[in-house]
């Protein structure tokens, strides 16, 4: 895991539509065998694409793996029909086969791009790349770069291991690896100039993985979260939580030359993620002023009367309140003739209002249905005893309050982290008009039925 990553997409297939090949490939590194991984024009993480805002994203995927696969553009305002879930807005892309993305970009920021199809797996091998939209008017720093972060399990030979969908991680955390790495790499290190201003866009691609971000040593901001940019800069001082599938985009000033570190304390003990090296000497004089977000894309604002309330409530996992399902031997033997029957399924563990989401992502009815334009209003309840990052296709939410409590300031976001127990509320317009899933991002918790889909007609 050593690749580094380019800055767009290479190879073109006919007019205006550039190559995504999605395929089988050995990662090179200098002193250890190569790795086998399933990635995006071979590299690990795949491509980052760079356009602009009111850009044409023109994509065709190849699927050159030996399963089906799509791709979904994490927390991008797509046509229904490019939103990438399989069945649900398109078929499946089957090996072999090709499939064209192509929709405009309503909206600067960060986001990623990722396959819905066997995504523990898919994800897992190393199918995963940032899709930054530049803004018209970006607070202006000397360099722009995205750290995708990720972590590995790896088998004794150093291989990733193969057991996806094991129950022990569906119904607890969600698959945890062992390696950490920053696009691709282990502790990598970004080379600065003492005095540059740094705008770092990082993105939580692991299947399960939560961080909690520090980078002590140099002055640093927030400035967006999933893409959105914020009202006003945020000085980034505790840990900051990053659940899978979220970003934050930061500012950070190379005040002093050293060695300044990215590392994770979420939980017990703490690991090293990646480096600053700042080199020479810096202007003398006054701190530079916080910097300034982009200014907010109009995004239509939620009515607070005749809101469509819908009551969101998470449960099962192992220690959850009812503690279902039990891991007793006959569930355990159905797994076994599962998986000898080639089955890639994670069992039901979790559900949302009762129902496990499981199966094809069409076998379900909508959990609401709504005309374009109504104003939605989620009442997010976790009972159970784990973090979910819950994620919303489609639309980007406000979040209203936690715990019962307004919120003094309701950011916009795509996917919004629950602690245990944990209540939130959002709103949104439903403007965009299709079907559409809101799921757990820890992948495995998806899989094992954490997920719901609604409908704007
Ligand atoms: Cu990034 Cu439905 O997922
Ligand atoms: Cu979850």
């Amino acid at each position: 895991m050593a690749t580094r990553p380019q800055s767009t997409a290479s190879a073109a297939v006919g007019p205006g539509s550039r190559r995504l090949r999605a395929g089988a490939h050995a990662l090179s590194a200098a002193e250890q065998p190569a790795l086998p991984v399933w990635a995006y024009e071979g590299q690990v993480p795949g491509p980052v694409l760079r356009l602009r805002r009111g850009d044409v994203l023109d994509l065709t995927l190849e699927n050159a793996l030996r399963d089906p696969t799509t791709v979904h553009w994490h927390g991008v305002r797509v046509p229904n029909a490019m939103d990438g879930v399989p069945h649900l807005t398109q078929p499946p892309v089957m090996p072999g086969e090709t499939f064209r993305y192509r929709f405009a970009l309503p909206d600067a920021g960060t986001y990623w791009y990722h396959p819905h199809w066997g995504t523990p797996e898919q994800v897992e091998r190393g199918l995963a790349g940032a899709l930054v939209v530049e803004d018209d008017l970006p607070p202006p720093v000397d360099r722009d770069e995205v750290w995708l972060l990720d972590d590995w399990r790896l088998d004794a030979s150093g291989r990733i291991a193969e057991d996806f969908y094991a129950f022990r991680d569906v119904a607890h955390a969600g698959r945890l690896g062992q390696r950490l790495t920053v696009n691709g790499a282990v502790e990598p290190t970004l080379a600065l100039q003492a005095g540059q201003r740094l705008r770092l866009r990082l993105v939580n691609a692991a299947n399960a993985r939560i961080f909690a971000l520090e980078l002590p040593g140099l002055p640093a901001w927030l400035i967006a979260r999933d893409g959105m940019p914020a009202d006003a800069a945020v000085a980034w001082e505790g840990p900051l939580l990053l659940g899978p599938g979220m970003r934050a985009d930061l500012v950070i000033d190379a005040a002093q030359a050293g060695r300044f570190t990215l590392r994770d304390r979420f939980g017990r003990g703490e690991r090293l993620l990646a480096h600053l090296q700042v080199d020479g000497k810096a202007p003398t004089g006054a701190a530079r002023p916080a910097p300034q977000p982009a200014a907010h894309e109009p995004l239509p604002a939620p009515t607070s009367t005749d809101a469509w309330m819908q009551p969101l409530v998470f449960g099962g996992g192992m220690m959850g309140m009812g503690g279902w399902p039990e891991d007793s031997p006959a569930a355990r033997d159905a797994r076994r003739q599962r998986r000898l029957a080639g089955s890639r399924e994670a069992d039901p563990v979790w559900t949302v209002n009762g129902h496990a989401h499981m199966g094809r992502h069409d076998a379900h009815p909508p959990l609401f249905s709504v005309p374009r334009g109504r104003t939605i209003r989620l009442q997010l309840a976790n009972r159970t005893a784990w973090w979910h990052p819950i994620h919303v296709h489609g639309h980007h939410v406000k979040l209203l309050a936690r715990n019962g409590e307004a919120l003094p300031v309701q950011p916009w976001r795509d996917t919004v982290l629950l602690s245990p127990r944990d209540t939130a509320e959002l709103a949104f317009v439903a403007d965009n008009p299709g079907r559409w899933l809101i799921h757990c991002h820890v992948l495995e918790h998806h899989a094992g039925g954490m997920g719901a889909m609604f409908e704007v007609s």
